[in-house]
């Protein structure tokens, strides 16, 4: 484990507390497990908030609007708090569209990307009249001309550009590279910006690019932006008028101290590169503005000397928490109990119950040795955590916990084990 003040000092939303232990906001986190159990997903509102306020205020000045990525975390509770602060919404699924209405977001402030939009949820969104589809191929521009056409409506569309840049990510979640699925080549663009220019059903507004997740380095951002600005300009040129461009999402947030990319460095990337073209600006943030804000609290089951290594089994597990084992992410730990944390650090795994040697939250830490019972706190799972979550292992959906200063309220509660299988149909031809 990092230091324990290092860790708590970057995320003000948590406190040590020697008799309370380990403390969100002014909620001691001992307390939700006493009522809720563990595994527990706890987020805070109020790190939510500052978070979005340091967001906006990065952007001051700038025609610019904050669509937060649903898929980051989905619960109608963070979505209709960051509609409350002035978010849109960027969605890449039917689901994700109706969540988003049914949290209050109106249709005209959420934008649809996504490389496969079937058919219905394309009807769906164009009969909503939402902002601004992102147009991933000529395929699925066709599409949408047809779909609109057929329902007498004009569907505002930006163009999905794969600027081909590297973002220096893992490559799991790089989009923007030529080979990754996502958006349209480069030099097709114009062509293509013309097609759509001449389509019924169709009114192009601008370009979207969408490189990748967990950038710390504003080196792609620059590179990425400066290729759209010679395309709006290269599209002017041509007689069109691109209005917007959305710049997609991906700021990466500092899970073992990386040196933070901050708000005001993107900001200044997109000012530096498209903000003299008169453009009204979009940006996708998801993790930046949920991740660090959450936690998953686990208990230790047990813990395993198979010398020479130690094996601490947690109740949470992949399932939970797919991110170690799907991109060998790390994450920290810190425990719920003061006292826990004051151990000699040993090396340890530590690892869930789940039958996989990939089920592994680390290897090899370095961390105070916790014992059976012990309480801790998987830190930075506000993004991609619960939503990510499945039932592998026949293991309910943990609960969902949120706190704002010294209130907080379940926004889920742990599944029950019988409706894991209630839906499920044992057909008759079986019953002999
Ligand atoms: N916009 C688009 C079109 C996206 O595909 C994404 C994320 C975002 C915005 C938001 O990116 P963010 O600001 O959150 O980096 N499950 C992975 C991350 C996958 C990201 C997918 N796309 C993880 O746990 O690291």
């Amino acid at each position: 484990m990092s230091d324990l003040n290092e860790l708590l000092t970057a995320r003000p939303h948590l406190q040590m507390h020697a008799m309370d232990g380990l403390v969100m906001e002014d909620v001691p986190l001992q307390g939700v497990v006493r009522e809720v159990g563990t595994p527990c997903w706890v987020i805070s509102a109020g790190a939510i908030r500052a978070r979005y306020r340091a967001l906006a205020t990065a952007f001051a000045g700038m025609d610019m609007h904050i669509h937060y990525a649903v898929k980051a975390n989905d619960h109608l509770a963070i979505l209709r708090l960051l509609h409350g602060l002035g978010a849109g919404a960027d969605v890449v699924s039917g689901g994700e569209l109706h969540r988003a209405i049914t949290a209050g977001i109106s249709p005209r402030d959420i934008v649809f990307s996504g490389v496969g939009k079937t058919e219905a949820e394309l009807r769906d969104a164009i009969g909503r009249a939402i902002a601004q589809i992102n147009i991933e191929s000529a395929e699925e521009l066709e599409m949408v001309s047809a779909i609109a056409a057929s329902m007498g409506r004009v569907a505002k569309i930006a163009l999905r550009i794969n600027p081909d840049v590297d973002p220096g990510t893992h490559a799991k979640i790089t989009t923007g590279r030529a080979g990754n699925k996502f958006g349209i080549a480069y030099a097709d663009a114009l062509a293509l910006y013309r097609r759509a220019a001449g389509l019924p059903g169709i009114q192009p507004v601008g370009l979207a690019v969408h490189i990748g997740s967990q950038i710390l380095s504003m080196a792609p951002y620059l590179a990425a932006y400066a290729r759209v600005a010679a395309l709006i300009g290269g599209l002017r040129e041509a007689g069109f008028a691109p209005e917007r461009v959305d710049c997609g999402g991906g700021l990466g947030i500092p899970y073992r101290a990386e040196p933070a990319a901050t708000p005001e460095a993107l900001a200044g990337a997109i000012r530096q590169t498209l903000g003299g073209l008169g453009l009204s600006l979009i940006v996708e943030p998801g993790r930046w503005l949920v991740g660090p804000a959450g936690l998953l609290l686990t208990s230790v089951i047990l813990v395993k000397q198979a010398s020479p290594r130690r094996f601490v089994v947690l109740d949470a597990a992949m399932n939970d928490l797919i991110r170690p084992a799907m991109y060998d992410a790390w994450h920290e730990f810190v425990p719920l109990n003061a006292a826990d944390a004051l151990g000699e650090p040993i090396p340890t795994d530590i690892v869930g119950p789940v039958c996989e040697t990939g089920d592994t939250f680390a290897t090899n830490r370095t961390l105070p040795a916790p014992s059976a019972g012990a309480g801790l706190a998987i830190l930075d799972c506000g993004a991609y955590g619960s939503v990510m979550s499945s039932n592998y292992n026949a293991r309910p959906l943990a609960a969902q916990v949120l706190v704002a200063g010294h209130q907080w309220s379940v926004i889920r509660p742990r599944q029950t084990l019988s409706s894991l299988w209630e839906a499920e149909m044992v057909p008759e031809f079986l019953q002999t």
